[in-house]
């Protein structure tokens, strides 16, 4: 941790002694591919600044403003409502990045990162939807803090609303490999600002944290539509099971095909499979490019949202049934849990 400055107003807090506050300085990653489009990277404002300090001072008389960039080359300064780290399509030379700790009087902390609460930001939610009237979050996407398990890890992850959002796939931003192994998608991986695998433990563990009563919503954005296809209840087991999937109450309508529970290519009870803990019965992993909960089918899966972006019909590439005509129309995918 290191901290280059500490404004004014965090310094009269200092005497607390207990939780620091004030900016934390984190990284600006380059994004070479354009992933500007991408809501959560939407800044809350862009001004011009004197240097560094008065960029933080700027952040830290906007009640919204969780972090900013700012380029010494051009004086620009830029702050965000939420999020760690900055990332760019330009030079991160001459650019640096600060996020907010807390904001403290000597009495208490009133600004904290998004997901973290209380009066010493001592809390933090367990996952988009565990908030309360202390905390609220926006009805938009966000970059948010949770810490799924008392003993576990914090994580970032992309929020709307209410909802987590445990796999993403986004056109916009770099491709992230999934053929990844057991350990990766128990852990997670990937970028939180691009495309992201959660980690499985941690779905498991927000499932279980809310008595097993959360909805996963399946989204997918190709241009120019939407389809989602929701289901009332879903479960995972734990890690010995292989996190088998448990889903009911599918809203697809009456003939509507259901890509997840129908027919022969449902997932519904099935294990997850990885390249290294196959349970797949075909090698599904290694030709599919990854990780997922593969029918007990001999051609694994009539969908692949794991598979690489480049469309070109081989069984590894990405595709979504009979979308997979119209790829190079493909916007997102994301695996929404409300719980
Ligand atoms: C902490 O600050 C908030 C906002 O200023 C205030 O509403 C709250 O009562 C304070 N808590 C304590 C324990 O002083
Ligand atoms: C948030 O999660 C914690 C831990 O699982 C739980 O005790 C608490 O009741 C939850 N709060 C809300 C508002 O869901
Ligand atoms: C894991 O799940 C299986 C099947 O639901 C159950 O029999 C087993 O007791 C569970 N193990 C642990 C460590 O919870
Ligand atoms: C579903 O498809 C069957 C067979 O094509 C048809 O007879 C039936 O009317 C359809 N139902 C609805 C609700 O569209
Ligand atoms: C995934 O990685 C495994 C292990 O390195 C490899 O055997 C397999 O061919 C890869 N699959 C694809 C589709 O690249
Ligand atoms: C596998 O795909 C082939 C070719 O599309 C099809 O003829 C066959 O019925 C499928 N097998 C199963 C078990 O779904």
């Amino acid at each position: 941790m290191i901290y280059s400055f500490c404004l004014l107003c965090c310094m009269i807090s200092a005497g607390s002694g207990t939780y620091n506050s004030g900016y934390l300085k984190t990284k600006v990653i380059p994004e070479l591919e354009e992933c500007s489009s991408t809501v959560f990277n939407d800044p809350l404002s862009h001004s011009t600044s004197l240097n560094v300090i008065s960029c933080g001072v700027e952040c830290s008389s906007d009640e919204t403003c969780r972090r900013f960039m700012f380029d010494s080359q051009t004086n620009q300064c830029t702050l965000f409502d939420s999020g760690e780290n900055c990332i760019t399509d330009e030079t991160i030379a001459n650019k640096v990045c600060y996020r907010q700790e807390f904001v403290c009087n000597e009495k208490n902390c009133s600004r904290c990162p998004i997901g973290y609460y209380g009066d010493q930001c001592q809390h933090i939610i367990t996952d988009c939807g565990n908030v309360s009237s202390t905390i609220t979050l926006p009805d938009r996407y966000m970059l948010v803090f949770i810490r799924p398990s008392d003993a576990g890890p914090v994580l970032e992850v992309k929020c709307l609303g209410k909802k987590t959002i445990i796999h993403h796939r986004t056109k916009f931003c770099h491709d992230v490999d999934f053929n990844r192994t057991w350990a990766e998608y128990r852990e997670g991986f990937g970028k939180v600002h691009g495309e992201y695998w959660l980690g499985l433990k941690h779905v498991h563990k927000i499932i279980q944290n809310n008595g097993q009563e959360c909805t996963l919503r399946v989204q997918l954005h190709f241009n120019p539509v939407i389809q989602a296809v929701q289901y009332q209840s879903a479960v995972l087991t734990n890690q010995s099971d292989s996190y088998r999937i448990l889903l009911s109450g599918s809203n697809a309508r009456v003939n509507e095909t259901d890509y997840l529970t129908g027919g022969a290519y449902s997932i519904d009870g099935r294990p997850f499979s990885t390249y290294d803990r196959d349970s797949s019965g075909y090698s599904c992993p290694g030709r599919f490019n990854g990780g997922w909960w593969y029918p007990e089918n001999v051609n694994c899966s009539l969908i692949n949202p794991v598979g690489r972006r480049s469309y070109d019909g081989s069984e590894d590439s990405f595709r979504w049934d009979d979308l997979q005509l119209t790829s190079t129309q493909f916007y997102a995918l994301r695996l929404f849990l409300s719980c």
